[in-house]
């Protein structure tokens, strides 16, 4: 049976119960060899990651709203430690890192938290969310048995759990926390440390546990988790996962349901019928509790980011888009293939371990069937290439290629991973008004969605090349970059003056060669500038740089801007990474031989001028002389650009494009947005994506050639009506007129289903259908379209029953085409923000093509229900 836990309730707790609302009755959580157990029952649990940080604390209720709607019962998120106590001893749970005020989200939409205190995250978070102070700590190595981290560690840990107990938030106090996770994916590392990796591990469960949190703890990607710690899957795949004990039950904390990308990279997407068949497969073989690694993954704002060198836009391809709003089909399919789970989950609770059918040499069955009525069956296709005909209990189903169908009464298909229902949604960033107005459909709206190109008028100040200020400092030497910046900034200038005697000068031109500034090892990008000239600039991860310079008799300054582009959150050793360069310094080519500036004297200057001065910040500081920047200006490298803007009208998110610019960083009103970078993917790679198949994250890339990031998410609770303030700091010799802001929106919304396509899922409620009184093979399936929130359905562009082809934005009518269609697609859904549609022949006025399976095909155009302008 479960493991019981045990608290000790404090007086302080008691009282502290009567202030909080209780999100629900109080319940106890444990666990056996089948499932979580939620006040006594066994749940089938599906949970979606959601990083408070990386969204606005005014996005949270509609992202939480929006994956309980898709059909999730658990939201899951890390603790990030770095944000919290910023500076040792300071903490800051205000805004972003407002954690109860998250958990308290969470619980009020009757929603459950898996909370994941690490404090180690990963999660291409700075540093994996360790603070940088902690490096500091003499004697400190990270995640193993040292006592000096164990201890930070435990304080923090113990904090969080506090602060949850304190605020009532656990299930046995009302609260909405049913699981907590100590360390994260530490078994990827652990032999990293020998014996005390073991030793460590172990300290840390033990540790975890005897905090009295009173609900299970998890340990991911941990073989060896101690007995009172589950054990759990991270991967793309985890139905094969097998938990260390049969008294656990088999929990997937990461199912990666898109991946992360990098400055320069191409874009990853995971297909939706990937993912559903994933976590089919999951469940049918007795899996139990799932999370979607990221449910909503949302934005890495400031420096956040982590490394080496991820983007600012956290979106991960999840199944809500960065903007927060849905990402179709992947959305709708997801929440089809739930609402599938749960009808089977009287059955699959109901049982140990299924009854395993073999149906074809890559055909299974696995059946959940009790005593009494309840019977659940999945039926998998595993084959990658061609569908299967199975039979199962005297009946023929057809399985697509690498697919599973779920029958909640192990009879009829609910669901299938393979056969997409849900709609597609096609976003656009900013609008061209001008198509916008030639469409008569649209003559009688306003537009209030307009190109908001930002006014000409722009100011600069430029940034000074090198030492800028008293706080410079000398010393003999390379210094490690993050031992002198703390992380306080990226930038770190290391400045020298080196000696060229007229020898040299004359051997170059004699041999008709040039000296080279040689690093031997560096990360993440470096400018060098000689004599306060541009010569070049380097980038990668610890990479050796040659760079050709041309240096005159006599004195030459060499001046290095080290850069941080996201610290590194992922191996071993963390603390002694560190950032910068490695080795030496070394001018190459020289006529004596490698002359080796390592060891001169180097003046450091932490920062840049601006940073220092917050420029960026709204209250303006009269010691910057901000000058005006007209349009026909030669813009220069290193410089800061200010100007105000107005917000786009409505209440889409909003969106910057900064494709015209280079790289640099950006604020709003003084909140920092992030990095920038306009580094374009390389062009190939990019091809037709075949959901079938092992994924895996270079399988289905887009963006091929673009820059990885283009747009970036200003959210909407961080702007005014007019009169927003933007400063950007430019790296490059980019000028910003071109800089423009947006409304996201959805504009264009497809479907297509056939008359086989499985009925409705909510016709499995209908008291009949359980038991078999009406057959649900008879019922008819149904398209849903939905436009986002504040848009209506504007205008059918595309609407054909019959045999249509094409896909959406390309549709064409087939030899089979029902007359009706547009007047029976426009009266269902003009004017309305969501329809459906009945696929059948009666609902189209007849057959129009007997013995063809026909098809529902529609495109639409969603606009502003109503014409807000805030102009
Ligand atoms: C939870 O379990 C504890 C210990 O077994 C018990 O004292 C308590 O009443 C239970 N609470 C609920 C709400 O069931
Ligand atoms: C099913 O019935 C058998 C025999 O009648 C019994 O031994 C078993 O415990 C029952 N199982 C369940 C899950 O009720
Ligand atoms: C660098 O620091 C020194 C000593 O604090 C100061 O005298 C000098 O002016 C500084 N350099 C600049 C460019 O501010
Ligand atoms: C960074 O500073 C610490 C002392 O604070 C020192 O032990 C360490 O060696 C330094 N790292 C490098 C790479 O210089
Ligand atoms: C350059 O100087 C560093 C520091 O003194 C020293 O460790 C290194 O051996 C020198 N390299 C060469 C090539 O002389
Ligand atoms: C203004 O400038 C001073 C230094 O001159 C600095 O201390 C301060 O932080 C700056 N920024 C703001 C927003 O006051
Ligand atoms: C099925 O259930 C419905 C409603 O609960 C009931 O009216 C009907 O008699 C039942 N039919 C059978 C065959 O049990
Ligand atoms: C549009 O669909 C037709 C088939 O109906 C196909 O031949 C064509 O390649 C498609 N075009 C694009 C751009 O997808």
């Amino acid at each position: 049976m479960g493991i019981k836990f045990r608290w000790v309730l404090l007086g302080l707790i008691a009282q502290s119960l009567i202030v909080a609302g209780e999100f629900f009755k109080p319940f106890n959580v444990s666990y056996d060899g089948r499932a979580m157990i939620i006040d006594g029952k066994r749940r089938m649990l599906i949970s979606g990651g959601i990083h408070y940080p990386r969204a606005t604390p005014e996005m949270w209720p509609d992202l939480i709203s929006k994956s309980k709607e898709g059909g999730v019962d658990v939201i899951e998120t890390y603790a990030f430690w770095n944000g919290h106590e910023p500076v040792r001893g300071q903490y800051n749970f205000e805004g972003r890192y407002d954690i109860v005020k998250f958990v308290k989200e969470v619980g009020s939409a009757g929603l459950y938290l898996f909370l994941r205190i690490g404090p180690y995250a990963c999660a291409e978070w700075n540093f994996g969310g360790f603070p940088v102070w902690l490096r500091d700590i003499p004697g400190i190595e990270f995640r193993t048995d040292n006592k000096p981290f164990k201890e930070e560690m435990q304080r923090f840990v113990k904090m969080i759990v506090d602060l949850m107990r304190e605020e009532s938030l656990f299930s046995w106090q009302g609260g909405p926390i049913i699981m907590l996770q100590i360390e994260n994916e530490y078994g990827n590392v652990e032999s990293s440390f020998g014996s005390k990796g073991k030793e460590y591990m172990r300290w840390a469960a033990k540790m975890a546990v005897g905090l009295g949190a009173g609900v299970p703890w998890v340990m991911c990607k941990q073989v060896d988790a101690p007995e009172y710690i589950i054990d759990t899957c991270n991967a793309y795949y985890c139905d094969g996962y097998k938990p260390n004990s049969k008294r656990k039950p088999k929990v997937w904390t990461e199912n990666w349901d898109g991946w992360y990308t990098s400055w320069g990279a191409r874009l990853p997407h995971r297909p939706a019928e990937d993912i559903a068949f994933a976590v089919a497969r999951f469940f049918q073989r007795e899996g139990s509790f799932l999370n979607y690694y990221m449910f909503f993954g949302g934005t890495n704002f400031a420096r956040t980011a982590g490394g080496p060198n991820y983007i600012t836009s956290y979106d991960y391809d999840a199944p809500i888009d960065e903007y927060g709003l849905l990402r179709q089909p992947k959305w709708g399919h997801l929440k089809d293939l739930h609402a599938a789970i749960k009808l089977c989950e009287p059955a699959l609770i109901a049982v140990r371990s299924p009854q395993y059918i073999k149906l074809g040499p890559k055909q299974e069955a696995h059946v959940y069937r009790d005593n009494g009525s309840k019977c659940a069956a999945f039926l998998a296709n595993i084959d990658e290439h061609s569908s299967a005909t199975v039979k199962f209990r005297n009946q023929a189903y057809t399985l697509p290629p690498w697919s599973v169908s779920i029958l909640p009464d192990c009879r009829n298909t609910a669901f299938n991973t393979a056969k997409i229902g849900a709609q597609t949604s096609i976003k656009t960033v900013g609008f061209d008004a001008a198509s916008y107005l030639n469409d008569p459909a649209h003559l009688r709206l306003m537009a209030p969605y307009e190109v908001s190109y930002i006014s000409e008028s722009w100011k600069f100040v430029k940034e000074p090349i090198g030492v800028w200020s008293d706080s410079n400092f000398t010393y003999q030497g390379i210094l490690e970059h993050l031992n002198v910046t703390k992380d306080q900034t990226d930038y770190l200038w290391y400045t020298t003056r080196i000696y060229i005697s007229d020898e040299d000068i004359s051997f170059w031109a004699e041999n008709q060669v040039s000296p080279a500034l040689t690093i031997d090892s560096m990360r993440d990008l470096v400018y060098i500038f000689v004599n306060g000239q541009f010569t070049g600039s380097a980038k990668g991860k610890w990479i050796k740089v040659v760079q050709p310079v041309h240096l005159i008799q006599g004195y030459n300054d060499i001046m290095l801007l080290s850069q941080t582009v996201g610290l590194q959150n992922y191996g071993a050793f963390l603390e002694k990474d560190g950032a910068g360069f490695r080795g030496q310094i070394k001018l190459t080519g020289c006529k004596d031989g490698d002359l080796n500036i390592t060891e001169l004297v180097w003046t450091y200057q932490v920062g840049l001028k601006g940073e220092f001065l917050k420029i960026y910040a709204t209250d303006d500081n009269e010691s910057t002389e901000w000058t005006e920047f007209p349009p026909d200006a030669a813009a220069t490298r290193f410089s800061w650009y200010k100007t105000y803007f107005d917000a786009p009208g409505g209440l889409d998110p909003v969106s910057l494009d900064l494709r015209s610019m280079g790289k640099g960083q950006v604020w709003v009103n003084g909140h920092h947005i992030g990095r920038y970078w306009t580094l374009k993917s390389p062009k190939e790679g990019c091809k037709t994506c075949d959901y079938r198949g092992t994924y895996d994250s270079d399988k289905c890339v887009t963006n091929c050639g673009e820059p990885t990031q283009s747009w970036y998410h200003i959210p909407r609770s961080w702007l005014k009506p007019s009169d927003n303030l933007l400063v950007l700091f430019e790296e490059t010799e980019k000028n910003p007129f071109e800089i423009s802001v947006n409304s996201y929106f959805t504009e264009t919304i497809c479907a297509e289903v056939s008359e086989n396509h499985y009925p409705p899922l909510r016709a499995w409620s209908h008291p009949k259908a359980s038991n078999g009184t009406i057959s649900l093979n008879n019922m008819a399936p149904e398209m849903h379209l939905q436009c986002d929130a504040g848009s209506t359905i504007t205008s059918i562009n595309f609407a054909s029953y019959g045999t249509p082809q094409g896909s959406c934005q390309n549709f064409s009518r087939g030899n089979c085409h029902s007359p009706n269609s547009l007047s029976v697609v426009s009266q269902a859904c003009m004017g309305r923000q969501s329809c459906s549609i009945s696929v059948s022949n009666t609902v189209f006025g007849g057959d129009p093509c007997h013995r063809v399976v026909k098809t529902l095909s529609v495109e639409m155009r969603c606009s502003p229900t109503s014409s807000i302008s805030a102009h």
